[in-house]
């Protein structure tokens, strides 16, 4: 199809480069998820500046005849063991200008970044029944998973129910909590733990796992605050040192209403006795008690994750929209 539009990787991204980018998000969610909350200027700035942990990202993007950037595209090739088979893409077409190819382009190049970088899966996240999803449709990805998004108003969670799942009695375990990198003294048991994130249900999306370590906790942390974020974590610690469950939090920079939810794990030996509803309720007493600017949080499961949906239904999570996970598996050379 005949375009002025030009597709260029960015070697280096400057501020234009990032302000540039940020238009395009901006213009391109407001579109498609109203109401979710549109990354400022410097959290863009930031992700795409700032090194990622276990991957590097390569960028794209198209501009118009006059200069004018229309579309945007992020590539993140994961390095850690594991993942070495994976890339991730986001995508982003302004609205004023789809429907004619651009995104076909910046998906081409993406895929022959994967090809050269040896990659099986492809894969990116599009909104259920979006423009997204018949692109991704159209362009040969497949439905891997679906994911229930969920959000809970902080000033109407039941306050005398969360409390009582907060203060509630868990003989042999004890909560803790910090912000930013784990305690020295935690830093093991806590990478154990979050080994237990590898068997969360993942539908038919080919997500590699990840090998924590204590220096693999605390460079994660590292990452997130460089970036400006800030990470909250409670845990519960079984009487024999192990850690037994964990939730993290997300606030972004700057003074965020919507807080993201990271993590929650309960370890496999210590399921069943309530530890995930215990820890995650102290985290919301928590975030209310110190972050008084935090209105809501935002969570998201895949649908058949039953146990971690009925834990956030009990905290007042509501359903508000669907995301699906696709993706394009690549023919090995
Ligand atoms: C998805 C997105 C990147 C597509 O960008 P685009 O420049 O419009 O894509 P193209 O013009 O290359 O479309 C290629 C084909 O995808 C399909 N398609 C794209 N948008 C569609 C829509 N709204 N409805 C139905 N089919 C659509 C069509 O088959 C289209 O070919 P056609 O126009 O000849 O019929 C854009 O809509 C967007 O930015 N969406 C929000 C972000 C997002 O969801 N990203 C995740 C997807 S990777």
């Amino acid at each position: 199809m005949p375009t002025a539009v030009q597709v260029n990787p960015l070697q280096r991204v400057s501020a234009a480069d990032a302000a540039a980018w940020h238009q395009v998000v901006a213009a391109s969610t407001a579109h498609d998820l109203p109401g979710v909350p549109i990354p400022d200027p410097g959290q863009i700035h930031a992700q795409l500046t700032r090194p990622a942990l276990g991957s590097h990202r390569l960028t794209w993007l198209a501009t118009a005849a006059h200069g004018a950037a229309v579309a945007v595209a992020g590539l993140r090739v994961f390095t850690s063991p594991g993942r070495q088979h994976l890339a991730e893409l986001e995508l982003h077409v302004d609205p004023a200008h789809r429907r004619r190819g651009t995104g076909s382009r910046l998906l081409s190049a993406a895929v022959a970044a994967c090809r050269a970088e040896s990659r099986r899966a492809l894969i990116t996240t599009a909104a259920a029944d979006s423009p997204g999803e018949a692109f991704c449709e159209r362009r040969g990805f497949r439905g891997a998973l679906t994911l229930d998004h969920l959000l809970v108003r902080l000033d109407e969670t039941d306050r005398a129910d969360l409390l009582r799942a907060a203060d509630a009695e868990h003989p042999g375990y004890r909560l803790t909590g910090w912000s930013g990198t784990v305690p020295d003294r935690l830093a093991d048991v806590f990478a154990e733990a979050k080994n237990a994130m590898n068997d969360m249900p993942m539908g038919d999306l080919d997500y590699g796992s990840v090998a924590w370590d204590g220096d693999r906790v605390r460079a994660m942390a590292m990452v997130i605050a460089d970036r400006g974020d800030t990470l909250l974590t409670v845990a519960a610690v079984h009487d024999d040192g192990t850690m037994a469950g964990y939730t993290e939090i997300l606030l972004p920079r700057g003074t965020p209403a919507r807080a993201q939810q990271y993590d929650t794990a309960v370890v496999p030996a210590h399921r069943g006795h309530g530890l995930g509803l215990w820890v995650k309720a102290a985290m919301v007493r928590r975030l209310r008690a110190e972050h008084s600017g935090v209105t809501e949080i935002e969570t998201d499961n895949a649908e058949d994750n039953v146990h971690m949906l009925a834990v956030n239904h009990r905290l007042g999570f509501r359903s508000y929209r669907r995301t699906r996970e696709f993706q394009l598996d690549m023919p090995t050379p």
